[in-house]
């Protein structure tokens, strides 16, 4: 691969040209997300209280203990964040414990006084776009929840409407039925989620005053507060075709909770909202990865090949992830650092937009919902002697630089070359990116190794690539060809030192890449000085 400097002058020029829409889908292709359960991320008055995952209880967190700790999340390369929903949630206990997580909303026009008030939020949105970042809002449409409040056995189960604003009458609701058939999506769309202890009162979404108060709520929501993105929650609950207008209301980028490992079920929502978290591919990379060698890392490879083909834009706008509030943690599964970095690495080099759940660069190990929700000021913020991360941000900067090198990064589609001896490895090219991944663990018996053929196309002979990992280099045959043993069963991340900026951090030192092409993206240069450099470096 020659790196075309002219070519990457003019694209950037393009790119700076059409980056006005701050909020887009486009917008927050280039960003990478952290994640955090706002009860558990940081208290606004520094105190550092225990915490009992178990107790299903509100811990302290709030939005001004995430102002405060911004610098932590920034420093490790992220410029958005998501946080749990903001609105209202039923007060008290319930047979499942307090509100603490978000997703039980009772009043949508008020805040989670919990969290803080609203010039707590106005103020977290603010230090967010000071810094250049994002803040992207999870979203809860499809139910309200209030507790029963029949005594002895009633059906339908009883409420006190009045508490559920603005909505005050059963006629908003759809007929309490629990959802009992999931294969049938009417079940799924019109019945209840939740038990008799903890209904979630299903709004009706087919009657249009129901419907046209979540759009006017979504837009003033937005707007309110300046949001740049939403995590919609239970989006497969509600009818395909409410979602375009939802969508258009609220503006900015969208993307859906479609709890399924099913492609083909996923794709119609990325239509309506702007795209989805990528469960199904998550799941493959879930059971690529913990379970020893039997996994099968060619199923992650068929299952991207089926959202590339299927999604409304490919896989350019999902949310790619390894964690999450309702998925245990891959500690919680398998202790071996090896297999953990390699899949930290999956979000950060395929199409998708990475996001990383708070504690996993701490190392958090929490099982299921509600062990996984760890209060994150346990740790003490502290990043000294914490491989993942230094992992995390060493991934973020390669993203950013990966993006930087190539002005095409970000529009073509990752590829997968194919291993054909093994299920263990996996070999991903994204160019200036080729990603190599192993599930052998680090267990002093097992060894892998990759082969990329001088057919793929990828290299010229004799070509320095850089492991941005651990900054070690290789160097293509003479035909272009590559073979790369795995050291401690280690992902890697090879880039060619061309595309590496001597100046940049990421491996500086093995970097042949002269001047380092952040510079021209940033709009420090424009576009005519940039070919005039671009010239005299070819001479
Ligand atoms: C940039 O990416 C495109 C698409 O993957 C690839 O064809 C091209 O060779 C890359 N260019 C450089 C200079 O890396
Ligand atoms: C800090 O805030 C928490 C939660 O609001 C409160 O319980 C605690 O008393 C406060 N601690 C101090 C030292 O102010
Ligand atoms: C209300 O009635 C339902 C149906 O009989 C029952 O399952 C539920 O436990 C009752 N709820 C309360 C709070 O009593
Ligand atoms: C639709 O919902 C509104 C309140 O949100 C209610 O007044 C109205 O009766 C409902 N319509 C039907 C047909 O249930
Ligand atoms: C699907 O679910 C709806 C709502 O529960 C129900 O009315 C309908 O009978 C179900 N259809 C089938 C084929 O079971
Ligand atoms: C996946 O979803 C599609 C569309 O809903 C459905 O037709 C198909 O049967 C599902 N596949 C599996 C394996 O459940
Ligand atoms: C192993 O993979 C299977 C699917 O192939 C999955 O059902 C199982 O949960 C995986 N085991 C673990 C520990 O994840
Ligand atoms: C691994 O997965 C791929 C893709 O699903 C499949 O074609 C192949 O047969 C699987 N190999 C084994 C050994 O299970």
């Amino acid at each position: 691969m020659k790196y075309s400097w002219a070519t990457t002058v003019v694209a950037s020029s393009s790119l700076l040209a059409t980056a006005v829409s701050a909020a887009s889908a486009d917008d927050w292709t280039k960003r990478s997300v952290y994640q955090v359960v706002t009860d558990r991320f940081a208290l606004g008055n520094g105190s550092s209280p225990s915490c009992d995952t178990s107790q299903k209880k509100y811990c302290g967190g709030n939005w001004q203990g995430i102002i405060n700790h911004l610098d932590y999340i920034q420093d490790m390369g992220f410029d958005a964040i998501w946080i749990s929903p903001v609105v209202e949630n039923v007060q008290g206990t319930t047979t499942e414990g307090e509100a603490y997580h978000g997703y039980w909303p009772q009043n949508i026009n008020s805040l989670n006084t919990n969290f803080g008030s609203a010039d707590d939020l106005k103020s977290l949105s603010s230090a967010l776009h000071d810094k250049g970042m994002h803040l992207m809002v999870d979203v809860v449409v499809n139910h309200v929840v209030a507790n029963p409040t029949n005594t002895s056995s009633v059906w339908p189960e009883t409420f006190d409407y009045s508490l559920l604003q603005p909505f005050g009458a059963a006629n908003s609701f759809h007929t309490q039925c629990f959802i009992s058939d999931y294969n049938n999506q009417t079940d799924v769309e019109q019945c209840w989620l939740g038990d008799s202890g903890l209904p979630l009162l299903d709004l009706d979404t087919e009657n249009s005053t129901v419907v046209d108060t979540m759009y006017s709520w979504i837009k003033n929501l937005v707007s309110d507060y300046d949001i740049d993105g939403l995590r919609v929650d239970t989006a497969k609950h509600i009818r395909q075709d409410f979602w375009p207008d939802f969508a258009s209301n609220a503006g900015v980028y969208t993307v859906a909770e479609i709890l399924i490992g099913n492609v083909t079920y996923a794709a119609p929502y990325t239509k309506g909202l702007d795209s989805v978290l990528d469960y199904p591919t998550y799941y493959a990379v879930y059971n690529a990865f913990t379970n020893g060698t039997s996994g099968n890392m060619s199923t992650i490879a068929e299952m991207v090949n089926q959202a590339q083909d299927q999604y409304n834009h490919g896989t350019f706008y999902v949310g790619s992830f390894v964690e999450n509030q309702d998925n245990p943690r891959i500690q919680s599964t398998v202790s071996d650092q090896a297999i953990v970095k390699n899949m930290m690495t999956w979000p950060f080099i395929n199409d998708g937009i990475p996001i990383l759940y708070y504690g996993q660069e701490q190392g958090y190990q929490g099982g299921n919902d509600p062990a996984n929700r760890e209060a994150l000021w346990l740790s003490g913020f502290n990043t000294e002697n914490k491989p993942l991360v230094t992992h995390v941000k060493t991934l973020n900067a390669a993203r950013k630089q990966a993006i930087s090198a190539n002005s095409s990064f970000l529009t073509t589609k990752a590829s997968f070359i194919s291993q054909s001896s093994s299920t263990s490895t996996l070999a991903i090219s994204k160019p200036p990116f080729l990603t190599l991944l192993t599930n052998v663990g680090s267990g002093s018996s097992s060894s892998a190794s990759w082969s990329i053929p001088s057919s793929a196309g990828l290299y010229s002979g004799k070509e320095t690539l850089v492991d941005v990992l651990t900054c070690d280099t290789v160097t293509t045959e003479d035909d272009g060809s590559l073979s790369v043993s795995a050291s401690g069963g280690l992902p890697k991340v090879l880039m060619p030192a061309e595309a590496l900026s001597k100046s940049g951090s990421l491996c500086g030192s093995q970097a042949s890449g002269a001047m380092g092409l952040r510079g021209l993206n940033v709009g420090m240069m424009g576009a005519a000085v940039g070919a005039i450099l671009a010239g005299m470096m070819l001479v």
